[in-house]
């Protein structure tokens, strides 16, 4: 068998260094002993982006960007989003299993009795203006949380970092709500503990005078298929926030927090309200040739479309334009699909599209199933925010409890000035 190793050759100094390949990687800092000099900080990676550079092992969520599959521990996207719900789905991401059916009803349970917030948040909601993003309210929210359970600092102790994964699934949604009900001046809807995640969701938004409300069956179902999508998709920009973050020790609150900034950004979940933005801009499906042009003239991107890991079709997109018909048929066709559809068509066909491997991602068409149950556009990052939390937790604690990790701190190239001596105000040119 050839050896696992690469044999590395310094042309600067001859020199020639063997260096072990483990699991498909090589070691960065096995690159260190690769000096010129006694005072050379050795040799390092230069890769923003971290474009190749495995940061951590995991054992969560598979990803095959060339061949489109994606599974959580194990288990293909497409079998869970038929077959499983949100709630299941974030067991088998968290533990590793999927549950048994008294470890589902006591999960269940212990996610259902944790949905209520302190009611000061609300106090921190109502100092919000009125058109303040719920993106930007989430944020501020779910980090003042850690200030409610300052022994969330206990990050080590498997007990405390249960409750607050209990805590976290079952309050994002009830924050989102919150936030969003304070958008439009309504009052706050409080957790019915009767319905199921999605449906308590659905109730805590839209509720009206109502005594019980009772969400679509469709509905809730479709959002349950949205959240399982949007479970976890390993080293993510905002995954790689929250275990960064985390890496510090801060308190998981703090952690998902910085999560969830990572995730408002219009090149990570924010994409999907830039979707719905750049088709209203569109507007019909004449006009979509004429975009495509511009994008091509580099004059913005076709949002939605390309992914730093699939070079094919996003798995969940697939899963979504199937979800998305079953929300029309309830809720009427909506208009922006035939411009969607268009742009997909023409993007499809078009060489610069194919070269470049660019293919309708998960926010291609979410916000249009979104906009038809009704949420404004500032609601479409939080609704990918609350299921991405069980994918968060999951990662924060695989790397508090793998012995590898440390304290995030990448190396950089400095390019700067050499050492100058200060020059008094009066004397600067
Ligand atoms: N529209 C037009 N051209 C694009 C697009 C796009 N959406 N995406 C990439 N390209 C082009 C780039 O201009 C570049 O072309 P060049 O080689 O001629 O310079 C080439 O494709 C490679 O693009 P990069 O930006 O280097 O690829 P990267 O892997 O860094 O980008 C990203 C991935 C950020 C997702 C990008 O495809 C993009 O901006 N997409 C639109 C935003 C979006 O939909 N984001 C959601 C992603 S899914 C998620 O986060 C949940």
């Amino acid at each position: 068998m050839a050896a696992e190793t690469l044999t590395i050759t310094d042309n600067r100094t001859g020199k020639t260094y063997q260096v072990a390949i483990r699991d498909g990687a090589i070691n960065a800092l096995d690159l260190r002993q690769i000096r010129v000099s006694e005072d050379d900080l050795g040799l390092a990676a230069y890769d923003p982006g971290f474009m190749n550079t495995a940061s951590c092992y995991s054992r969560i969520t598979y990803v095959d960007g060339d061949r489109g599959i994606l599974r959580y521990r194990g288990y293909p996207i497409e079998q869970l989003a038929e077959k499983s719900t949100y709630l299941e789905t974030a067991y088998l991401i968290l533990y590793g299993e999927l549950p048994t059916k008294s470890q589902l009803a006591e999960w269940t349970r212990n996610i259902t009795l944790h949905t209520i917030l302190h009611e000061n948040i609300k106090k921190i909601i109502d100092a919000f203006h009125h058109d303040a993003h719920t993106m930007g309210m989430l944020i501020s929210m779910v980090g003042a949380l850690s200030t409610f359970y300052p022994e969330s600092k206990n990050i080590f102790d498997a007990e405390s970092r249960l409750k607050q994964t209990h805590r976290l699934i079952a309050k994002m949604p009830t924050l989102a709500a919150f936030a969003y009900r304070h958008s439009i001046g309504m009052p706050y809807a409080y957790p019915d503990n009767d319905l199921s995640y999605t449906g308590n969701f659905l109730n805590m938004l839209f509720k009206m005078t109502e005594l019980k409300y009772q969400p679509h069956p469709v509905l809730e179902k479709a959002l349950d298929v949205l959240f399982i999508l949007h479970a976890d998709h390993e080293q993510n920009c905002s995954t790689n926030a929250m275990r960064g973050v985390g890496s510090s020790h801060v308190d998981p609150y703090s952690a998902i927090a910085a999560a969830n900034a990572a995730l408002y950004g219009p090149l990570h979940g924010g994409a999907n309200e830039q979707v719905l933005k750049m088709l209203i801009e569109i507007g019909s499906k004449d006009k979509v040739p004429a975009f495509v042009e511009k994008v091509k003239r580099g004059e913005g991107r076709l949002m939605g479309f390309g992914h730093r890991v699939y070079k094919n079709y996003d798995p969940r997109a697939r899963i979504i334009k199937r979800t998305a018909d079953s929300v029309f048929e309830v809720k009427g066709r909506n208009p922006l699909l035939d411009v969607a559809l268009e742009l997909e068509r023409i993007a499809l066909q078009d060489d610069y599209f194919i070269r470049r491997k660019l293919y309708p991602n998960v926010d291609f068409y979410s916000g249009l199933i979104y906009q038809s149950m009704g949420f404004p556009v500032e609601m479409f990052p939080v609704l990918f925010a609350i299921p991405r939390t069980s994918g968060w937790i999951a990662q924060w604690e695989e790397m508090l409890l793998d012995s590898e990790q440390k304290l995030a701190r990448p190396r950089q190239v400095y390019k700067g000035h050499e050492t100058r001596d200060y020059v008094a105000v009066e004397k600067r040119g």
